[in-house]
């Protein structure tokens, strides 16, 4: 099956490097997956639905007020006419409509791997994310268009846009099948509740620190003790937090 990701935007360049970098870009170019799935991104430039003489998508608030508001009728145009129609969808209820905002669930490893699991490989539904830009957008459409919305943290970003590319970033190893070697994002950080133990690699001399001794003696047991003892000491050290 194919997997489609859209994305609402009024900078879709925003996305070229993602899509085109590393491990999450090969797996959202549908390059990593098996055969049964595979992801496809399409980037809908918001813009292109605006009906106004300059294109504008947005105007001032009713009410007074700094900065200006992304417009209902033209994000609802965007999401029915460019994902719904020319995706081929029944309804707007065969996909799952994302907003990144300060207001929504924030994200942390969890969310991430529950997302990446279980909303990223759902089979049913294919995802829509909208980014906001400038002040937010038309209460209306979030009301009666967005299904969930996930904020990457207590503080405000200029759009949307980093925040989607966060999410995706971050869940697509999680999604069966992507990452080659399973036992690697087991042994990331986070993980078990702690940050990931320290390693090493050529040359074995560097600045005049050598490779610590255990690692070079090939005793797995020992191994796996100081790795263990290692994760909590740099926990202890640079996230006490985590600990408690
Ligand atoms: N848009 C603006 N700020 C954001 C945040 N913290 N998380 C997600 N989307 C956002």
């Amino acid at each position: 099956m194919i997997k489609k990701i859209w994305i609402l935007t009024l900078f879709p360049e925003f996305f070229e490097p993602l899509l085109k970098c590393g491990i999450a870009g090969s797996a959202l170019r549908g390059e990593r997956s098996d055969e049964n799935f595979k992801f496809e991104v399409h980037c809908i430039n918001i813009r292109d639905y605006s009906t106004t003489k300059y294109k504008s998508v947005d105007d001032s608030p009713f009410g007074g007020g700094p900065g200006m508001v992304m417009r209902a009728d033209i994000l609802r145009d965007a999401l029915m006419k460019g994902v719904v129609e020319q995706g081929g969808y029944k309804s707007k209820e065969d996909l799952r409509v994302i907003y990144t905002s300060p207001r929504g669930i924030v994200w942390d490893n969890l969310v991430a791997r529950n997302f990446g699991m279980n909303v990223l490989s759902d089979p049913q539904r294919d995802i829509v994310f909208i980014c906001g830009r400038y002040e937010g957008i038309d209460e209306r459409f979030l009301e009666n268009y967005v299904d969930e919305f996930y904020s990457i943290g207590d503080f405000v970003l200029t759009g949307g846009e980093l925040a989607v590319m966060v999410m995706l970033d971050s869940a697509v190893r999680f999604v069966p099948g992507i990452l080659g070697n399973k036992l690697s994002s087991e042994a990331d950080s986070f993980e078990d509740g702690m940050i990931e133990f320290p390693q090493y690699t050529k040359p074995r001399e560097f600045e005049g620190t050598e490779v610590p001794q255990v690692l070079m003696d090939g005793h797995h047991k020992k191994i796996e003790e100081w790795q263990k003892s290692e994760k909590i000491r740099l926990t202890r050290k640079h996230r006490p937090d985590l600990l408690k």
